[in-house]
């Protein structure tokens, strides 16, 4: 026998197969006060063979499935439902139940012939209320074998929410906030103003309460993902984020379970290597966490400006990609973040006045009014008085007009872009070709101009420090509908990485941990730079028994029987 192939069958004799009585679960449901609800795919109720049992489909729930099938708000609510849904689904084995997002009314996939399947949908989620049902769950675990996941939203790129067979712990309820003008972190002397949430509060919550009480706090695009997850441990960014910091930068607190079953409060005054290790190391992977409180700041007028091709072409598309290099590096210091896909670019800065925003953005008022007077686009110079109220127009019109941005699967990888790859004219034009040979491939190519460029950190977060130096972070995606076969599945996922290679030849090794592509090469330099080796030191200091687990999560395991499901 060759070598790697001993180490590959010690490798799965060291996974003890799952295993969990009837009884057992009993005791587990008792044990979290009745909270253990059976996972079930969110289209369940449109199919008549449901795990190889005959039912009767409901219709009348058939068809609210149907109708807030593309919803975040009604998928954010269903245990069983995810953003991005191939991870709903078991990808090796073709096991699924899904419907036709582009037609949710379709019948076809939902046929006596279809078979819904649990697919990577966990077995069972407790409905997490307090740090006795974590420990509960970290016991039964560890009793049985049976891996846990933690899901708060389901918005995961890269399926570390679900895995076939799993306990999950839903942290969805979790919906306490409160504010305080004088937060003092446990343990420290110093105070600001900060905003706790329960780690099931998501943006749109938070965004509201910000503004009703009249300061900023800083988030994401969409509305649905949650404040204290995922976003936050990979990293987190915003449009706000180039002068205010990512979302790690911003955190001043997390409140955690962690593995041996303690409740620890992580800050800069105690537990602080586990704090460093939250602020970017990624969520599901050092514990789960239970609630966080972040720096606000005063409410800050908002410049924007809109740009919008509507006659789609090669020239125009290049003409925008030229116009953005070309002031990348000045609207970087301008404090300028926002967003470009599509042909559609916003812009926004709280740095700058309405007379200082004219003047910089001017290159791209002159490409906005060229767009007019040809009638091939529009544009608008706007300015909002704080950023609910950018944040309300931006989400009704712009991502609207970009379709769905959930209810189906999606292969997506993802690139940082270096204030290097701005500083010369030569530079500027290498940038520019990869960028146009990867919208080629990939249409959908987004610019989150997100890096926090103008902010330089104080060295204690873990994500890449690339991201310090950096002005875009590109994603490419490529979408697929319920009955892709798995040979284009794969193509979507060869299609992304093909793609983001005209960046990954140009720039650093560095990409978002939360964007980045389900097969990231080199991943732990490109998520967590020179932070990996003490990441991966306190991984097997706060689970060293690896009851957590995620896919390229810090010290993951690569042929855990919970990734079977991964193509
Ligand atoms: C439509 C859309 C828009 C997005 N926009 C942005 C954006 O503007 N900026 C940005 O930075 N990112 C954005 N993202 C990416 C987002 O940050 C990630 O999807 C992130 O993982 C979501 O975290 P979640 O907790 O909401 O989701 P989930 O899928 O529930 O969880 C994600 C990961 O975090 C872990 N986790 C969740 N809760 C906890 C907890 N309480 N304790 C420990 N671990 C936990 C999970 O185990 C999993 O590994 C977007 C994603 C989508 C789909
Ligand atoms: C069908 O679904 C509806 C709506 O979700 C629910 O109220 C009803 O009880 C279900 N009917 C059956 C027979 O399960
Ligand atoms: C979890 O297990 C520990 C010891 O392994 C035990 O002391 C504790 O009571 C258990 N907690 C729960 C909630 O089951
Ligand atoms: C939420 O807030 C209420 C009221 O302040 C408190 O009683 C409760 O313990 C909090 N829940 C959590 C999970 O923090
Ligand atoms: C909100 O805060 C801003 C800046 O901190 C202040 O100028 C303004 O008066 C406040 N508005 C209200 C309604 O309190
Ligand atoms: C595209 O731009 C080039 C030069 O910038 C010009 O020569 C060409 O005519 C343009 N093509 C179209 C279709 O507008
Ligand atoms: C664009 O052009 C139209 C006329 O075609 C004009 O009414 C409109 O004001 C212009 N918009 C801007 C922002 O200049
Ligand atoms: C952060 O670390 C770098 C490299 O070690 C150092 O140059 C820089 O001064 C540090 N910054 C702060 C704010 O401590
Ligand atoms: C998938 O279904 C759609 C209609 O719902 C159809 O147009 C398409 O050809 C199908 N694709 C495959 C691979 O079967």
């Amino acid at each position: 026998m060759k070598l790697s192939s001993v180490l590959f069958t010690i490798s799965l004799l060291s996974h003890r197969p799952a295993q969990a009585t009837s009884r057992d679960w009993q005791d587990l449901n008792i044990q979290v006060g009745g909270r253990l609800l059976k996972g079930v795919p969110i289209s369940t109720p449109c199919f008549s063979d449901v795990d190889g049992v005959a039912v009767n489909p409901n219709l009348t729930a058939c068809n609210e499935v149907k109708a807030g099938y593309d919803d975040e708000l009604v998928r954010s609510d269903v245990p069983g439902a995810y953003m991005i849904t191939q991870w709903e689904t078991c990808q090796s084995s073709n096991q699924q139940c899904l419907l036709d997002y582009l037609d949710p009314e379709n019948p076809a996939p939902s046929l006596p012939s279809q078979m819904c399947r649990t697919g990577s949908v966990p077995h069972y989620f407790i409905d997490v209320h307090t740090a006795a049902d974590v420990i509960a769950a970290f016991n039964f675990s560890r009793k049985t074998s049976i891996p846990l996941v933690i899901k708060n939203t389901g918005h995961d790129y890269k399926g570390r929410s679900s895995a076939p067979g799993s306990l999950a712990l839903w942290t969805h309820n979790l919906k306490n906030i409160t504010y305080s003008t004088d937060f003092v972190p446990e343990g420290c002397s110093k105070s600001s103003p900060a905003l706790t949430v329960g780690a099931g509060v998501q943006w749109q919550q938070a965004y509201q309460f910000a503004d009703t009480h009249n300061f900023t706090i800083v988030g994401g695009t969409d509305r649905t993902v949650g404040v204290s997850g995922g976003w936050v441990q990979g990293g987190g960014h915003s449009a706000l984020s180039n002068t205010m910091g990512l979302g790690v930068d911003r955190v001043l607190q997390f409140k955690i379970v962690t593995p041996d079953g303690k409740v620890r409060v992580a800050n800069a005054c105690q537990n602080t290597d586990l704090f460093w290790a939250l602020r970017g190391g990624g969520g599901g992977t050092f514990g789960v966490v239970l609630e966080s409180t972040t720096l606000v700041s005063p409410v800050v007028t908002v410049q924007a400006i809109l740009v919008s091709i509507t006659s789609p072409s090669a020239n125009r598309t290049k003409e925008l990609y030229s116009t953005m290099i070309d002031n990348g590096l000045k609207w970087a210091d301008d404090g300028y973040g926002g967003y470009v896909s599509g042909g559609t670019a916003v812009y926004l800065t709280p740095k700058l006045t309405a007379a200082e925003h004219a003047v910089s953005m001017a290159p791209l008022v002159d490409f906005g009014k060229r767009l007019n007077a040809t009638g091939t686009g529009v544009y608008q110079v706007l300015e909002f008085p704080n950023w609910l109220s950018f944040f309300n127009v931006f989400t009704e019109t712009e991502l609207e007009a970009q379709g769905p941005p959930v209810g189906y699967s999606i292969a997506m990888a993802s690139r940082l872009v270096n204030r290097a790859n701005f500083q010369t004219a030569s530079k500027r034009t290498e940038l520019l070709d990869a960028l146009l040979a990867a919208t080629e491939l990939t249409p959908s190519l987004l610019f989150d101009i997100t890096a926090p460029s103008s902010f330089p950190g104080d060295n204690t977060t873990s994500v890449t420090p690339v991201w310090r130096d950096s002005v875009y972070h590109v994603t490419v995606k490529v979408p697929w509908n319920w009955n892709a076969t798995t040979t284009e599945k794969l193509h979507g996922y060869d299609l992304v990485d093909t793609s983001i290679d005209h960046l990954r030849k140009i720039t650093p090794t560095a990409s978002y941990s939360n964007e980045g592509a389900v097969h990231e090469p080199d991943h732990e330099i490109a998520f967590w730079g020179g932070n990996y080796a003490r990441l991966l030191e306190l991984k097997h200091k706060y689970d060293p028994e690896h009851i957590l687990d995620c896919w390229q999560c810090v010290g993951w395991e690569p042929t855990s029987l919970r990734f079977s499901c991964y193509l």
